[in-house]
């Protein structure tokens, strides 16, 4: 198997984006991703609509990858599909999908974790791409998780500490709907933040034992803050706009960097990685060069793609499986609640 070439395909359907995508070995062919835009006026994702979405999508998505991979599906080696974690509903879509297509093409099927398959995108080959060395701590940091890994080796993780109430991301998302802006909030928060001062609005900051997060008690206090401010001032929170993201911002980075930084501490393991949406993050990107140059560490960092939900990433952790052929069979069933290391 060392010298074969192996082609996978890739679907990525946990929650609102559809995603296929083509890898040759440990290489990147393709990478479509269909954003849903519909969960907008909503001001969050709406299961239902989601599932609704990809059905529609995941044909032409599949399609497309194909195409601009240049690969036809009689070359593929294996799919590879997320089954957890996500919404249940979502994940039917894409793992009926892949099951259906590898019964046909009468190819191999590897189910993926998608928690795992944020950190392991950091092995998709690329030109200029820097590979960690095992161990390596990763910082998980997406809509649904926030989570400090230890990863010993590529499928022994051990969960160091996580979030006790919302993730990192919906921190952003709901700090962003509190301020009014549209869903999702994270990248609009970051852009306003450039433009504003960090120390503007102190935010109080949670106090959490050991690794673990906790973020609910920030969305409260941001709440409170502008409610009070609006009513002395209707105007206040667009008179203040870059400000106040730019002082979010600042707070909820600050409470990762601690974290992480403590982590760092208790393992000695020096070698950081983030994954997940939060990632696209420029501040949290700013605090790790920092660091890196600070306090000696060796950073990873994933390429703007590979932060939000795709497919590649599901496709490195399937490339990484046919090697050891670790195959899932046909009774396999998509799973809304997956933990990392199980
Ligand atoms: O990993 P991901 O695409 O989906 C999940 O698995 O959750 O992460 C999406 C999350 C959203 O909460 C979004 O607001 C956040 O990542 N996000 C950001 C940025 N880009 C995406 N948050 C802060 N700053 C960004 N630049
Ligand atoms: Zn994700």
């Amino acid at each position: 198997m060392e010298n074969e070439t192996i082609y996978i395909l890739a679907i990525e359907s946990s929650c609102d984006d559809t995603s296929a995508a083509v890898l040759c070995n440990n290489k990147k062919l393709s990478n479509i991703v269909a954003t849903q835009k519909i969960h907008e006026e909503y001001g969050g994702v709406v299961p239902e609509l989601a599932s609704r979405a990809h059905q529609q999508n995941i044909v032409p998505v599949v399609h497309q990858a194909l195409a601009k991979a240049n690969i036809d599906k009689k070359q593929l080696s294996a799919i590879a599909f997320t089954r957890g974690p996500g919404l249940m509903g979502s994940l039917l879509v894409g793992t009926s999908f892949a099951k259906s297509l590898s019964l046909g093409l009468n190819i191999s099927l590897i189910e993926v974790n998608h928690m795992q398959a944020h950190i392991l995108a950091h092995f998709i080959e690329e030109e200029n791409s820097k590979i960690p060395a095992f161990p390596f701590l990763a910082m998980t940091i997406s809509g649904g998780h926030t989570q400090i890994v230890l990863v010993k080796d590529y499928f022994k993780m051990e969960i160091l500490g996580q979030t006790l109430d919302d993730a990192v991301g919906e921190a952003f998302d709901k700090s962003a709907k509190i301020l009014g802006l549209p869903y999702p909030g994270g990248p609009l928060i970051d852009k306003y933040a450039q433009l504003g001062n960090p120390k503007a609005f102190p935010f109080p900051k949670p106090k959490v034992d050991g690794l673990d997060f906790s973020f609910s008690g920030l969305k409260t206090s941001i709440l409170y803050f502008t409610q009070k401010h609006t009513k002395e001032n209707p105007n206040f929170l667009e008179d203040n706009r870059d400000d106040i993201c730019a002082s979010i911002q600042y707070t909820i980075i600050d409470i990762l960097m601690s974290k992480i930084k403590k982590a760092v501490k208790q393992t000695g393991v020096k070698r950081v990685a983030i994954g997940g949406g939060v990632s696209a993050n420029s501040g949290i990107r700013k605090a790790l060069f920092e660091a890196e140059k600070k306090h000696g560490w060796e950073t990873f960092i994933p390429k703007f793609e590979y932060c939000t939900d795709n497919a590649a990433m599901i496709g490195i952790v399937g490339y990484l499986k046919y090697k050891d052929a670790n195959f899932s069979d046909q009774s396999i069933t998509a799973k809304a609640r997956y933990v990392i290391n199980e």
